[in-house]
């Protein structure tokens, strides 16, 4: 193969990654070494979104969904491809409070400007990583927007753990960073992921939110604040 081959393979188109994903993308999550930060996410998320009305975020899989959504009095999960949605609908949730839609997490209409918002947390795991340095603001305005005043907002997402994450193979102008990878159909992927540090998300914040907590697991970050 050459190289002009080898890079015509490298798909760009993030959305079409996952949708190809579908089924096997909690793979990453049977890491035995990652079982430990695991385990206490799932602790740790359960307790946050108890007696919460929570909008979640590029829910994917719903990977974390039995153990976010266990107390939580309703859970509205979103996502651009319905291939994940399929896998999230597959598991063992409650559905008389557990309910997914399509949407486009750039553009989130599920409340009606001016009208109250019947969300006071949000969720999005594994997906700010994904967001473009020059849409990191916006998107979080956005999710602002869509939810009630002083609303709980929870953000989770990988640490850069040499030797352990895929090695970013490039870094654009603007500072994204793009790792190469495979699935099990042999295709290739240039995905979008940045490691934003607590010093970057906490500028991003400064106008919108208080009471930032920032948590560094081996392997995974948390973000936890309250919309002013
Ligand atoms: C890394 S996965 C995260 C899934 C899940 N939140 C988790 O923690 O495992 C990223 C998800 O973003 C979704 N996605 C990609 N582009 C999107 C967009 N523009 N709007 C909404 N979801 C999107 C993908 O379908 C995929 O499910």
């Amino acid at each position: 193969m050459t190289n002009s081959d080898s890079d015509s393979s490298i798909k760009l188109q993030m959305p079409r990654y996952y949708a190809q994903r579908a089924h096997e993308y909690e793979e990453i999550f049977a890491r035995p070494h990652r079982q430990a930060d695991i385990a206490r996410i799932q602790r740790w998320l359960g307790e946050q979104f108890s007696g919460r009305h929570v909008l979640e975020v590029a829910t994917g899989t719903g990977y974390w969904l039995p153990a976010a959504s266990a107390q939580a009095l309703s859970w509205q999960g979103t996502d651009i491809n319905t291939e994940v949605l399929a896998v999230a609908r597959s598991k063992s949730l409650d559905f008389s409070k557990v309910s997914f839609r399509l949407a486009d997490a750039y553009a989130l209409d599920l409340v009606v400007p001016g009208s109250a918002s019947p969300f006071d947390a949000a969720f999005a795991g594994h997906w700010f990583s994904h967001v473009p340095v020059h849409r990191q603001a916006a998107w979080l305005a956005q999710l602002h927007r869509q939810l009630a005043p002083g609303a709980t907002v929870i953000l989770l997402d990988n640490r850069y753990v040499e030797g352990d994450s895929t090695p970013i193979a490039r870094v654009d102008a603007d500072g994204n960073g793009y790792q190469v990878r495979s699935l099990s159909d042999g295709s290739r992927h240039e995905v979008l992921k940045n490691f934003p540090t607590r010093e970057q998300m906490q500028a991003l914040l400064q106008a919108d939110a208080q009471a930032l907590e920032w948590q560094e697991l081996d392997y995974f970050w948390t973000l936890k604040y309250r919309l002013r």
